[in-house]
């Protein structure tokens, strides 16, 4: 042991305090021996009935559990705000950052000398790894795990074709009682979303920025292995304890980079800018939105998993994991980025093996030779915007249009299948006051579902633009992200239906064909029309929120306050 145990501040006193600390902690039948200097390992859990992604995160946490007896150390599970994507109104990302100050404060609060932190669900990794981050003692993530695929009519499904399904419904090809059916088949076992959505972006980051034991990413929740995994992962954090290998060792410029080179290669979601973002800005690394362009340019798709591809993350396991994918770009990564088991990145992917071509393909001939995410730039939006290219349709990455402008999600709501609205397939839909404030939350509906009457016609794909966000399970030809938000008066807040948009991704610019002076005049009359909260959390995350282009953090929470607490309250 390196350093005198964090822990024995509170358990290792004598006297009244002493007393109040081990006291009460022992109405749970603990013995005294293990107070007495044994690394205690909290384990973070976002186990919720209402997050069903985690509801198998109790059974996880006894694996964690029986790791960290077995390595010598003193287990204590402890609950934090749990964020289910699908049952939080109006989006789960309104509270990440709530989530994410809760997790700082229980960890530090308590006596715990390291952390497992157990995450599934889309904002319950970046949430914890945030607040981890501002704490800094020694941190192991285990992520829950995806669901095995989903079997409909004798085919494969998952979240993706959600938008699929909704799609047929409206046009008329898929009837209620069908999607009745779909919706049992899709979601048949306990873990996350099956594609490369935001959940299993967040746990490919975790394991590419080092944070977690090799593998970790694709092994199926409901697989075996994920239990072993877990409990390999509690005997590992006591040694991190004793090592004293903390955040701060692991989250280097490096290992940022190793994540964003591999989030390119898999096609992950565009919610892992705004969170890896967040998450360096906790950690103390600079890291722009323009790094994600720069280091992803080169890099192309070779993780044929859907969104962007054909399979699922049960076949991403099967082929060989993330460990195989990484020992593709293993040119490109920084191979001695230090991860949670103590050893070189490079030492963890270089034993894997990709057992399916079809599934993991080499560098020289992959899937699609563009992939990652794009940053647009120009006069529409000055900090910038997203794109997913390998998402797209290709014949839309260069397109001008006229705007079709939706001032909110309930004009965009009540007008778009109307019969009368004014609209082909070469317009671009725009959709404003879905950001950060101006929502408030910045939710997921950037990949707005097309014209009725436009679907009809066999219309699959248009531009459309928002300064929101898109499920990572979401596809088209969709910019997001439009940086500053409509509800803080920019170039995006003024635009008007009928201005021409020119959207070149190769060239990374996003153009509205309309004069300074014009948008001058314009500015001066905007008024806001989002509403503004008088009280609670709510009131908190308006006032502070940062852009999207800067991780959507509060601003106040970026950086550490490390582990210390000064004061004892008996
Ligand atoms: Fe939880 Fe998709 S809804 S991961």
């Amino acid at each position: 042991m390196k350093e005198k145990l964090r822990s024995q501040g509170w358990f290792g006193k004598t006297g009244k305090d002493g007393f109040i600390y081990r006291a009460w902690m022992k109405n749970q039948g603990i013995p005294d021996y293990e107070f007495r200097g044994k690394p205690v390992i909290g384990i973070c859990n976002t186990w919720s009935e209402l997050t069903p992604c985690n509801a198998h995160f109790r059974e996880l946490a006894e694996s964690v559990k029986r790791g960290i007896s077995e390595a010598g150390g003193f287990p204590v599970e402890f609950p934090v705000m749990s964020l289910g994507e699908t049952l939080i109104k109006p989006t789960a990302m309104l509270y990440r950052n709530l989530a994410s100050m809760d997790v700082e404060e229980s960890i530090r609060a308590n006596p715990m000398d390291g952390v497992v932190l157990l995450c599934g669900c889309d904002k319950t990794t970046p949430s914890l790894v945030m607040g981890a981050c501002s704490v800094n003692i020694p941190t192991l993530v285990v992520s829950g795990g995806p669901m095995l695929t989903g079997k409909y009519q004798g085919r494969d499904i998952s979240t993706s074709d959600v938008w699929r399904f909704n799609d047929a419904v409206r046009s008329g090809e898929m009837s209620q009682e069908q999607l009745t059916v779909a919706e049992e088949c899709m979601c048949r076992s306990q873990g996350h979303c099956a594609v490369m959505g935001t959940a299993s972006t967040m746990a490919c980051m975790v394991e590419s920025l080092g944070l977690s034991l090799p593998g970790n990413a694709a092994i199926p929740a409901a697989d075996s292995r994920r239990k072993v995994l877990a409990q390999m992962s509690g005997i590992r954090i006591v040694e991190m304890v004793k090592e004293n290998l903390r955040l701060t060792d692991i989250l280097t410029r490096e290992a940022f980079e190793n994540a964003i080179i591999t989030n390119a290669a898999i096609g992950g979601s565009t919610n892992f800018i705004i969170h890896l973002l967040a998450i360096a800005g906790r950690i103390g690394v600079d890291l722009k939105l323009d790094d994600f362009d720069k280091l992803s340019a080169s890099i192309p798709f070779i993780a044929n998993l859907q969104p962007s591809g054909k399979y699922f993350m049960e076949d991403l396991y099967y082929a060989g994991g993330l460990p195989a994918v990484m020992k593709e770009l293993d040119q490109v990564l920084h191979q001695n980025a230090i991860t949670v088991n103590g050893k070189p990145i490079k030492e963890n992917y270089e034993v894997a093996e990709c057992y399916n071509r079809d599934v993991v393909a080499s560098l020289k001939e992959p899937f699609n030779p563009f992939s990652g995410v794009a940053i647009l730039k120009g006069n529409l939006s000055e900090n910038g915007a997203v794109i997913k290219p390998s998402a797209a349709s290709p014949h839309l990455l260069k397109h001008s249009g006229k705007a079709l402008v939706f001032d909110d999600i309930d004009d965009y709501k009540n007008r778009i299948d109307l019969p009368e609205l004014e609209v082909d397939e070469s317009n671009i839909l725009v959709l404003k006051n879905v950001g950060p404030i101006g929502y408030p939350g910045m939710p997921e509906v950037g990949n707005m579902a097309l014209p009725k009457k436009l679907l009809a016609k066999g219309i699959s794909d248009m531009v459309r633009i928002s300064d929101g966000r898109m499920s990572g399970t979401g596809f088209g030809t969709v910019i997001l992200h439009a940086s500053p938000e409509a509800a803080l008066g920019g170039n995006f807040a003024v635009i008007e239906t009928g201005d021409i948009i020119h959207l070149d991704v190769a060239k990374r610019s996003l153009i509205l064909e309309v004069s300074d002076s014009e948008l001058e005049k314009r500015k001066k009359n905007w008024k806001p029309v989002h509403k503004k909260y008088d009280r609670g959390y709510v009131k908190l995350y308006q006032e502070h929120v940062q852009q999207a282009s800067h991780g959507a953090d509060l601003d106040f929470l970026t950086g550490s306050s490390g582990s210390e607490v000064s004061r004892d309250s008996h």
